[in-house]
């Protein structure tokens, strides 16, 4: 089949390149001239420099055959002409603090395919064609984009809605391999294209294939995040706070508790200075703002939104209430920018937040290291006397006062062995991941203080 994929980013490229992987010819379309060249680099590391997802470099460059990568809207024109589906995979951001969905990027981008589309086959339009969208919208998107295609004349079309649920950070694996595909069509014609493209995971006994309506489909996505992110609030700012507040109750016995009720399950139990990342935070946010458009109470949805915010709140300031520590003139070594671990992603990334507090604090240096994420960082942060973009994890330790761990790169893991061999300073460990745990009682009895999320404070001795 022929499919084109509007938008490049981490849902766009990583599922271009899984339908080509499915012998599709894929067309892949952005107005990010610098991604799609780096997206259309015949080179592992080039790709992923551009989009770090594991696997996605060898995918896209094992595929080229049915795969391209394009800023030339010519292409897209010409591709058109016999397509059989157009997947939107635009960004969907909040507007302000409003939880309204941006969709300045999906309309714009609809409405310049709507043009091209109606004048398809010499204006005939004979092809029928599928919209699909993937971007995550709001729950009635369905009906606007079928209104914007009759708006510019557009003819023989079905919008489907086809939520995207891939982690970041196992896009690639998590799409060859999903739990489920949803595809929400109004018409047996849809759902019979949507079978074509997606016959590997139709035919398969392993992944649950689901249709639904459009509207049940796009309700789907927002529901599911929502009902991730409220567990790991719950997490955060309930059971986590309660071993912040009692000593002698650890985080790890507390949950290795409660996740042998299969009931409570262990998906996102463990403690963390923030759930980041461009998707949990914007989609509560936008399902608060359809709910309370609808004239319903939200208050579930944004207490979790407020927990999240609170959560890192709460953690930055513990050093000044715990420890005693004023920042000023101090130096710190800040692991991690990307939002979580194997992504360079750095939306909501709890660094951003706490390097701006740094910087109010009025603290001298801040070494920073990442091994995926610092390229995008740079671009908010650039290099500074204040901030220092150092090269490795222990370049990073050097004269530090303070050391937090923001992101749970598995490497970060070792870091505690590094200052436990004879590391001279004594600087406060804050460790937003609980990633040194299994070292605590060796650092505090080396004289370390340290803060960890869910834990309180240790005083070192
Ligand atoms: N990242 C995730 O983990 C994830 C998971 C599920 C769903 N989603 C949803 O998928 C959508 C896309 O997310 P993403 O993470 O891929 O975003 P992204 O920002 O990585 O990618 C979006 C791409 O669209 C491009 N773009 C913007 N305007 C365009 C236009 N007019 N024409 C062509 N391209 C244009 C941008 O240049 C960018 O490369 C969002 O709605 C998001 O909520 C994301």
């Amino acid at each position: 089949m022929k499919i084109l994929y509007i938008g490049s980013g981490f849902v766009g490229a990583c599922s271009a390149a899984v339908s080509a992987n499915s012998g599709h010819e894929t067309l892949a379309y952005d107005i990010d001239e610098n991604k799609i060249a780096m997206l259309g680099a015949n080179d592992r590391d080039t790709i992923e420099s551009c989009l770090f997802e594991e696997g996605l470099g060898d995918l896209i460059v094992r595929n080229r055959e049915h795969l391209t990568f394009t800023s030339d809207y010519d292409k897209v024109e010409e591709f058109i002409e016999d397509v059989d589906a157009i997947f939107m995979c635009l960004p969907t951001p909040e507007i302000g603090e409003t939880g309204e969905s941006d969709l300045k990027y999906y309309n714009s981008a609809t409405i310049k395919l709507a043009q091209i589309l109606a004048s398809r086959n010499t204006n005939k339009q004979s092809k029928y064609v599928v919209i699909v969208n993937k971007s995550t919208v709001p729950i009635n998107m369905v009906d606007q984009t079928a209104e914007i295609m009759k708006k510019q004349g557009v003819k023989n079309f079905g919008v489907v809605s086809n939520p995207e649920f891939l982690v970041e950070g196992k896009a690639v694996s998590g799409s060859l391999k999903p739990d489920r595909v949803v595809v929400g069509a109004s018409s047996q014609k849809d759902f019979g294209i949507m079978r074509q493209i997606y016959r590997r995971f139709y035919d398969s006994t392993a992944i649950k294939y689901i249709e639904v309506n459009p509207k049940e489909a796009a309700a789907s996505k927002l529901l599911a995040n929502f009902y991730l992110f409220n567990k790991l609030a719950v997490c955060f700012d309930v059971i986590g706070r309660a071993c912040e507040t009692f000593s002698d109750i650890k985080f790890e016995n507390i949950r290795s508790i409660l996740t042998s009720d299969k009931r409570i399950g262990d998906w996102g139990f463990y403690d963390s200075l923030y759930a980041g990342g461009s998707c949990f935070i914007k989609d509560a946010r936008s399902l608060s703002h359809q709910l309370q458009s609808a004239g319903q109470n939200a208050t579930i949805v944004n207490e979790t939104y407020l927990a999240n915010k609170r959560q890192l709140n709460i953690f930055v300031g513990r050093a000044q209430r715990e420890a005693n520590f004023d920042w000023s003139g101090k130096t710190v070594a800040l692991f991690g920018t990307a939002f979580k671990q194997d992504t360079n992603d750095i939306r909501n990334s709890p660094s951003i937040d706490i390097v701006n507090y740094l910087m109010e604090q009025s603290v001298k240096k801040i070494n920073i290291f990442d091994p995926a994420a610092l390229r995008w960082f740079k671009t908010i942060f650039p290099p500074s006397k204040q901030l220092i973009y150092v090269a490795n994890e222990i370049e990073a330790l050097a004269g530090a006062d303070v050391v937090i761990i923001v992101t749970d790169w598995p490497q970060f893991r070792g870091l505690a062995d590094v200052l436990l061999s004879g590391f001279k300073g004594r600087p406060l460990i804050m460790d937003g991941r609980r990633l040194w745990q299994h070292r605590y009682p060796d650092l505090q009895k080396a004289g370390f203080d340290i803060i960890a999320v869910g834990g309180v404070f240790l005083k070192g001795v």
